[in-house]
């Protein structure tokens, strides 16, 4: 028999003046295979069209979708209803801003934090059209296509303690996309260069190392080894400088 799911919705339009946050309820037969993406659909369908929530691939792939599903930041279309309770409780992300009920502004978030870590490949060599492709060993490439796989959907930054209390901190995701940069042997970014991105409290000395951001990530990054990788490596650095080398 299938169950009535009750849903319990964080509902605000910022648009209007004077507006108040408010939890609303809804109630709604559970399909076979139904994640929290068609179960947001359809009460939006059948009984709120104002209700307001991301979403663009449905494939787990745009990272649109992300909120929080019962205290977890998780994407919608990758959460199955028969993996929840018959409640099931529904937040916006925390640390963006919210654009209306379930909608959040990551990409603002996710332009800046680009911007302030120079996120593309620093090289003095020019461009070459005609060439043909530099090579590049399988190993390397697969190490970079491995951090590269990040979605930018914010559920790291939006479960992390320090981003709630350093509004400049870049986050998971930033210092993943570092390591990923450090990698690539394209760029010429030398080890000073990537100190003064990301050797500060805001960068990879103000992370507290609990690694929410790795629990809740979708794709199942590996952040705890970079996290790691990146204290060791800005640590060493900091010292050598210290001592003059
Ligand atoms: S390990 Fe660092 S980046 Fe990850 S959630 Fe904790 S403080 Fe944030
Ligand atoms: S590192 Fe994971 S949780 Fe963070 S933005 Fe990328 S895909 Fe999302
Ligand atoms: S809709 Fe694209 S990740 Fe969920």
């Amino acid at each position: 028999m299938s169950r009535t799911l009750r849903f319990n919705i964080f509902r605000y339009n910022p648009q209007i003046p004077g507006a108040v946050p408010e939890m609303q309820r809804f109630d709604l037969n559970e399909t076979k295979s139904m994640t929290v993406f068609i179960a947001l659909n359809r009460l939006r369908e059948e009984q709120d069209p104002s209700l307001k929530f991301d979403f663009c691939c449905r494939a787990g792939i745009c990272g649109a979708c992300a909120m929080v599903i019962n205290g977890r930041p998780q994407l919608a279309c990758h959460t199955k209803t028969m993996d929840l309770p018959d409640q099931i409780t529904l937040l916006p992300l925390p640390f963006f801003k919210c654009l209306g009920d379930l909608s959040v502004d990551t990409g603002v978030w996710f332009q800046d934090m680009n911007r302030k870590i120079e996120s593309w490949v620093h090289t003095d060599k020019s461009f070459d059209p005609e060439a043909p492709e530099e090579r590049m060993c399988n190993a390397e490439a697969e190490a970079i296509y491995e951090l590269d796989r990040c979605i930018e959907c914010g559920c790291c930054v939006a479960a992390c303690g320090t981003a709630r209390m350093r509004k400049d901190f870049l986050g998971a995701v930033a210092l993943n996309r570092i390591a990923r940069f450090i990698i690539d042997p394209r760029d010429e970014r030398s080890e000073q260069d990537y100190f003064d991105i990301i050797g500060t409290d805001n960068g990879i000395f103000g992370c507290m190392g609990l690694l929410a951001c790795e629990d809740v990530c979708p794709k199942h990054l590996p952040l705890q080894d970079q996290l790691g990788y990146l204290r060791r490596k800005m640590g060493f650095h900091a010292v050598k400088k210290f001592f003059g080398k």
